[in-house]
């Protein structure tokens, strides 16, 4: 289980974002792929020809593993900061 470090940090205020649905508390700016993975989330797309779950790998932009949908755009979770009230879908078998 993945947990932020609580001391000697000063963390802004979290904000929200919508994840298929669900209400998840992240900090702004941070990797969405590593706000997803605090909360537990950690399939982030399916592999489109077994159908496998996939999350993140390489946490870079390189592997493409991490491919979620943001406010209705594919993109890379490892690439993507968080803003408040963004909305992302997990689990899709990205083709586009
Ligand atoms: S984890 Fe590899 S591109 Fe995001």
């Amino acid at each position: 289980m993945l947990r932020r470090v609580e001391t000697l940090v000063q963390r802004a205020s979290p904000v929200f974002i919508d994840v298929d649905g669900r209400r998840v508390a992240a900090e702004p700016g941070e990797s969405l792929a590593v706000a997803l993975a605090i909360s537990g989330i950690t399939t982030l797309r399916m592999s489109p020809e077994r159908g496998e779950p996939r999350g993140m790998f390489c946490l870079m932009g390189v592997c493409q593993e991490c491919a979620v949908r943001v406010d209705g755009c594919r993109t890379t979770a490892c690439t993507e900061p968080v803003r408040a009230g963004m909305v992302v879908e997990t689990g899709g078998g990205w083709s586009d």
